[in-house]
């Protein structure tokens, strides 16, 4: 249990990235109503989850992180949210498959809405607007007006979040996620393109050890395990006062749980030892991670370790490095050193995504598929030099086809990407780019001597 931590001690901490809501009397009439629903995860999964974690820092299992950069009040519908669990269910048997290790599938939705901003303020036209800061607070369009955030907001994301979270129960227990009908996909696929046939050789050995455990009388019919999986929910803990109302204390064990999701993380912008963020999540006990950016120090590394996991619980804490391709493997090494030299049972995962970001020459923000692809290698590079875990990925993604980011087997390039740019905030992989990213991190890891 923290020491001298309750759901609100957060409050006395300085605190970044936080709308200024207009009516605290409003917000507080919100947040009231949230606190008085039921929670969104129980203490018990995240407990699950944690212990899957376990596994995964101790390199006996992978993580595999994905969803949008921002969920989108508008883009809601059964089937968004079922093409996305598709693609990340697709993925996932890729990598299960090369590393022979289970994967933890936890997306970034249920709940990923409020978004840390660079600046508070936009330029439009003669004036300077709010930011946007996800459709939990405010609206994305370009006015002063859409701009203000709503307290109601709160409310509507909550609801968004339990029945997103009741269609991937649904989707994920009710046979949607049989093997044998991923595997047909991947396949389809495979099949779909010059680009994909690139990876026939491996869906073709997967297709030989289905039919092995077929063989076997391991068929999904009759094997849970091969019919069913887990997807767990995670978002960045952003908006402290929804993450405090939706705190519970669970009665078997008088531990405080954050019941919005089964993992929080802490983002780059607000992870200050002394500052809020990291005084709320300590607290809680889920398991949470911190992203770890390019200024990120050894020493101040180890007191977010010691702050975030006193006691050392494996799967605990997943740090998530976000450096850019350029810098990852060498901004890399010294840290996983020092955290390993510490004795600290972290879950190293690698997003590609954050450092790679730039204004296309047509005025997009996109990044290139094949940064994101340098980045995985730089970070694979790195644990393999200091005997670490390659522990995960960490993406944003959709499944539907949309064209935000540069490269990949389809060869988007600047000029595509005003066909379908959708995303409300950061460019996500498209389903078919996301896929061959799981392709090639499988490859990467396969070639790693050492496994
Ligand atoms: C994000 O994950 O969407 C994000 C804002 O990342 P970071 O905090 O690493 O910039
Ligand atoms: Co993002």
């Amino acid at each position: 249990m923290a020491k001298d931590w309750t759901p609100d001690s957060w409050r006395s901490h300085p605190i970044k990235q936080q709308p200024l809501w207009p009516d605290e009397a409003d917000l507080d009439r919100a947040l009231k109503q949230i606190s008085s629903y039921p929670p969104l995860v129980f203490a018990g999964e995240a407990r699950s989850l944690q212990a899957g974690l376990a596994q995964v820092a101790a390199g006996n299992a992978f993580l595999l992180q994905a969803g949008d950069c921002a969920e989108s009040f508008e883009e809601f519908s059964a089937d968004n949210i079922r093409e996305k669990l598709r693609v990340i269910l697709q993925m996932a048997v890729v990598l299960t498959y090369s590393m022979g290790v289970p994967v933890m599938k936890v997306g970034r939705l249920a709940g990923q809405f409020a978004k840390p901003r660079s600046a508070d303020f936009e330029r439009v036209g003669d004036d300077d607007i709010p930011s946007f800061r996800g459709h939990i607070v405010n609206g994305e369009g370009p006015t002063a007006a859409a701009r203000v955030p709503s307290p109601e907001r709160l409310v509507q994301a909550y609801h968004q979040s339990a029945s997103t979270l009741n269609l991937v129960r649904a989707f994920t227990k009710g046979g949607f996620a049989d093997l044998a009908r991923v595997h047909a996909w991947n396949q389809e696929f495979v099949a779909s393109s010059p680009a994909g046939r690139r990876y026939e050789q491996l869906a073709t050995e997967i297709d030989r050890a289905l039919r092995f455990m077929r063989a076997t009388g391991m068929d999904t019919e009759s094997n849970a395990n091969l019919r069913e999986v887990d997807i767990w929910t995670s978002h960045e803990a952003l908006l402290l006062s929804y993450e405090e109302a939706l705190t519970r204390i669970e009665d078997a064990t008088g531990r405080w749980y954050d019941c919005s999701a089964h993992m929080l993380w802490i983002g780059e912008r607000t992870r200050e030892v002394d500052g809020a963020h990291v005084e709320f999540l300590r607290g809680v006990g889920n398991p949470i991670g911190c992203k770890v950016g390019p200024s990120m120090t050894g020493e101040e590394l180890l007191d977010l370790c010691e702050r975030l996991n006193p006691a050392r619980i494996p799967g605990r804490l997943t740090l998530i490095t976000r450096m850019g391709a350029d810098r990852i493997e060498d901004g890399l090494r010294p840290l996983l050193r020092t955290v390993k030299e510490a004795g600290h049972p972290v879950v190293w995962a690698c997003d590609p995504m954050h450092g790679n970001t730039f204004t296309s020459a047509s005025g997009r923000k996109t990044r290139d598929f094949e940064d994101i692809i340098r980045e995985i290698e730089g970070f694979v590079r790195a644990h393999r030099a200091e005997g670490t875990w390659p522990g995960g990925v960490h993406v944003e993604l959709t499944g539907e086809d949309v064209t935000e980011c540069v490269g990949g087997a389809d060869k988007l390039i600047d000029a595509d990407l005003d066909h379908r740019y959708e995303t409300v905030c950061d460019p996500r992989l498209n389903g078919r780019q996301s896929l061959e990213l799981a392709f090639r991190t499988a490859e990467l890891i396969r070639t790693d001597p050492t496994r």
